[in-house]
């Protein structure tokens, strides 16, 4: 897979990519990541890429001249050109797995007031990361990377397994609660049920718990028959 995350700030994104998880997946060639900076497509000596909007309000907007050359240089025909914006399609464990199948994605980062309307046109996806306003489209597109790449074939020990069991995976419920050791801690026990060495009840006792939790925090998901909804763009570019 390969992604392109365009952005006027592409240092932020330095620390992130070369921790963890993310940089194993880089450096055994899983995925190929590189930052683009939006003002290497700006047409002035300052490398403006925002201007005032029309009839006026308040901040500035990104311009559609910058952003459409800046796309046009990065997408190939199979890419996905996903718009973060609190108006797309909200982020789900579902729109992970679509995009983890993807060849090739590009990232837009908005900043300011947002981004000028004529580039919808040349986008495929438009997504948001929930109810709330952020400063800019880095922090919703490290969290995309981040969940997408960790989908992605060898890259999570466990392989597909690891990440079925996971909440929102193959039964759309939040994850059953988890123990490590010490088998007592502060007086707190492990459930007999996990250390007996009977993994059929142990499997059903998951599964239980699994239904019980999400039907008390998010009984939204048991309502949809434990499938998650969500991703893509739904709506007329
Ligand atoms: C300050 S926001 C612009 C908000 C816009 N004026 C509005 O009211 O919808 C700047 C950029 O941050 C990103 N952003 C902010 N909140 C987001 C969210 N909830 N999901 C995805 N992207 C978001 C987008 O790229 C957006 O263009």
């Amino acid at each position: 897979m390969r992604i392109d995350i365009i952005t006027v700030f592409p240092e932020m994104f330095r620390g992130f990519l070369g921790e963890s998880i993310l940089s194993r997946a880089v450096r055994a060639g899983k995925v190929f990541i590189r930052t683009v900076d939006l003002r290497d497509f700006a047409r002035d000596q300052r490398r403006t890429v925002d201007d005032k909007p029309y009839s006026g309000g308040p901040g500035m907007l990104m311009r559609p001249d910058v952003w459409t050359e800046a796309i046009e240089a990065v997408r190939t025909p199979e890419a996905r050109v996903v718009l973060t914006t609190p108006a797309g399609a909200p982020y789900t464990q579902r729109t992970a797995e679509d995009f983890s199948r993807a060849e090739h994605l590009v990232f837009l980062c908005g900043h300011y007031e947002g981004i000028d309307e004529r580039v919808r046109r040349l986008v495929t996806d438009e997504v948001s990361m929930g109810d709330f306003v952020l400063t800019g489209g880095e922090i919703p597109v490290a969290a995309m990377v981040d969940s997408v790449v960790r989908l992605l074939p060898g890259v999570l020990g466990g392989g597909a397994a690891a990440t079925a069991r996971e909440s929102f995976g193959e039964d759309g419920l939040l994850e059953s609660p988890q123990y490590t050791r010490p088998p007592v801690y502060r007086g707190l026990a492990v459930p007999d049920v996990l250390v007996d060495g009977d993994h059929g009840k142990a499997e059903a006792w998951r599964k239980r718990q699994a239904i019980d939790l999400t039907s008390r925090r998010r009984p939204d998901l048991i309502e949809r028959g434990g499938t998650l909804v969500g991703g893509g763009n739904d709506e007329e570019n």
